[in-house]
Formats: structure tokens, sequence, C-alpha cells
């Protein structure tokens, strides 16, 4: 296992879409061996998700686990880590909300995005199992985010108001 080095923006690999992958390649060793490290990597850089381009693996696959609780998003729901796979998002519910956004691709900044905040998520597990999953709220926007990386777009790409991308520290400083 090894913690991998995070791509930044402007690295072209960010802006590619990423392939799918095979049955047989979900149940390859080099897929296994990825997953393990973009998890030691996520866990070394803090956050809430790492999607296998920002590792410069242009695949569809990413790691998302969040920890329950008090957060500067409000209380959040525990979302044991895992892994997704060829996932496919559909809306359930058009209406948006915003939060600010961070990624560990575009390090320092925070960004306001809206998003929907009803959708279903159909995924291929690391076991090559397929699944589907209802997320709302700041949720919906943590995996919308990671699968956007899937198709070479960032957060910043979001962005309506560019008044409302600011250094993490200024957000910090001098608030919304
Ligand atoms: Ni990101």
């Amino acid at each position: 296992m090894a913690v991998r080095r995070i791509i930044r923006m402007g690295h072209p690999t960010l802006r590619q879409v990423s392939r799918s992958l095979t049955t047989q390649e979900i149940a390859s060793d080099e897929v296994a061996d990825l997953v393990e490290d973009m998890i030691e990597t996520l866990h070394d850089y803090g956050g809430v998700g790492l999607a296998a381009p920002q590792v410069n693996v242009p695949i569809r696959l990413a790691v998302i686990e969040i920890d329950g609780g008090p957060s500067r998003y409000g209380e959040l729901p525990q979302m044991p880590l895992e892994v997704f796979i060829n996932p496919l998002i559909h809306v359930l519910d058009p209406q948006t909300a915003g939060f600010w956004e961070g990624c560990l691709s575009v390090p320092g900044l925070r960004g306001y995005v809206e998003r929907p905040q009803h959708v279903r998520v159909d995924y291929t597990t690391l076991q090559n199992e397929s699944r589907s999953i209802e997320l709302n709220g700041f949720l919906a926007t943590v995996f919308q985010h990671e699968f956007d990386h899937l198709d070479g777009k960032l957060y910043i790409d979001r962005i309506t108001d560019m008044a409302k991308l600011s250094f993490d520290a200024e957000l910090a400083r001098f608030g919304e």
C-alpha cells in the first residue's frame, strides 16, 4: 500500500472523460491495489471522497467515506467507506441547494455550487455486485462532485457567481 500523489487542476487527466471498467478488470489485482492506495491516500490527505482520475488513473471509480456528526455543512449522516465503480447518477428532484465545496485537486480554495439534492446512484461494488442508493442533501452534493471527476469536470466549472470562489482562509475570516 502507498499514498499516491493527488494531481492538481491544470493536469490534463483531470479534464479527461474516464473509461468504464469491465467485470474482469474490477476483479483484477491492479484495481484491488489501486483501491487500497486510494483509501490510504484519502485518509492521508483528509477529505470525504477521492476519484481515480485524481491519482492520475482515468477510470470510472471513486471512494467515498463520510464521518457522521457535526461539520461545517451541518449535522451529517455517516457514510461508511464504499467503492463506487461505473456509477450513474439519476436526478430524482431537480430542486437545488448550494454548499461551499472544496477539492483535493484544487487545494486551498472553496466555491459555492448549487446542485440537485435528491439523487439515485446505480453502481458496481468492488465485489462486482450491482447496487443502488438514494441520497439527499449534502450527500447528494458529495456524490455529484466526485462523479463529475469521472467526466473531466471540476466544481469550479459549476460556480455560477465567481464572487463566491474564495481561499479557505479568507472564507473562514470574512465568511460567506
Ligand atoms: Ni474533487
